[in-house]
């Protein structure tokens, strides 16, 4: 019997073409939507990997419905919708998709910010509807970039490629980070360390890059909210969870912060009430990685993490190494 891998939602061929050149029998949910629980269920219990997508629920209940799996390997660089503890307790190895999709991510931040500065998206709805009617010097005016403060929080790879952006533009770099970065990172950069909340307060543009966990749930609650300029624009594209919604909503509407731009959402693919209608915000589907470079580089990613383990060999990005010590 070959060894089945189980991929939860239609991916680009360059990992296919692997998984199927190493012989494995690939199942792959082909619907134009996420797996339902259910799916994800009988899906797994003959699977000996699973490529999940970052919607879907990885969790101990799962794994248990699935004697013969060895590997999770996630098709995102966050593993947040995966129990990494609960894997290794199995003996489930579980990867992830980092490096291939930082520049794509922070090519996409700037899509965003440079969006929501310059009134991109709106201004074109404007035009369409026909209500143009010639230049106008008071037209969808906004800030420049140049000498403005890019405040980062998370200084992974995605955030040091976010810096390097601004710094292309003429911002100033400051950012938060769980560790300052050796000076030879930041150096270049120009990017100085500060606490939390400093950024936040002294930030232009205020862009969120670090990974989702329950301890920084919410970390952009309605109080800190109320520390950023009037005139400053949260970008998150990150995981939406890093966000009090609600009060964000309550903020926009109330013009406290110039604007936001979205590309993730707490519970997606649901909006916060309200979010869709205001016009001081850009709002994206969770666009980050998407390029066809990057997608396909992580999909190769994940079959080769696949391949790997289906070997007997060690993969690469393993986020649990105990569970190959004892092999
Ligand atoms: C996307 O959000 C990812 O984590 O890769
Ligand atoms: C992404 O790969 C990051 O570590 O920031």
């Amino acid at each position: 019997m070959p060894l089945t891998v189980l991929i939860t939602r239609k991916i680009p061929e360059r990992g296919m073409l692997i998984l199927e050149k190493n012989g494995f029998e690939c199942i792959v949910h082909k619907a134009d939507r996420p797996m339902t629980r259910q799916e994800l269920e009988s899906g797994i219990k003959n699977a000996d990997a699973i490529i999940p997508m970052l919607n879907n629920r990885i969790d101990a209940s799962l794994i248990d419905l699935a004697p013969k799996l060895k590997i999770v390997a996630n098709l995102a660089a966050g593993t947040d919708n995966i129990d990494i503890p609960a894997c290794s307790a199995r003996g489930v190895a579980v990867t992830n998709t980092p490096g291939v999709l930082t520049e794509a991510t922070a090519d996409l931040t700037f899509a965003l910010l440079l969006s929501a500065a310059r009134h991109v998206v709106k201004a074109d709805r404007y035009l369409r509807e026909g209500r143009y009617n010639g230049w106008d010097p008071l037209l969808f005016t906004g800030p420049s970039l140049n000498g403005k403060i890019l405040g980062i929080i998370g200084m992974g790879r995605i955030g040091q490629a976010v810096a390097q952006r601004g710094l292309g533009f003429g911002m100033k770099i400051i950012y938060h980070n769980r560790n300052p970065l050796p000076d030879k990172i930041t150096a270049p950069l120009g990017a100085a360390y500060l606490p939390l909340e400093e950024v936040i307060r002294e930030a232009d543009f205020l862009s969120l890059h670090l990974p989702y966990s329950p301890a920084v749930h919410h970390l952009i609650n309605k109080e800190r909210l109320e520390m950023m300029k009037p005139e400053a624009y949260l970008i998150n594209t990150a995981r939406g969870a890093h966000v009090d919604e609600k009060s964000l909503v309550a903020h926009l509407k109330a013009k406290k912060i110039a604007g936001a731009a979205l590309d993730v959402y707490e519970l997606e693919p649901l909006l916060a009430p309200g979010l869709a209608d205001l016009d001081n915000v850009t709002l994206l589907p969770h666009l980050g990685s998407a390029t066809h470079d990057a997608r396909s580089a992580m999909t190769q990613m994940s079959a080769e993490s696949v391949s790997a383990v289906l070997t007997g060999k060690k993969p690469r990005n393993l986020l649990n190494p105990e569970v190959f010590q004892s092999a």
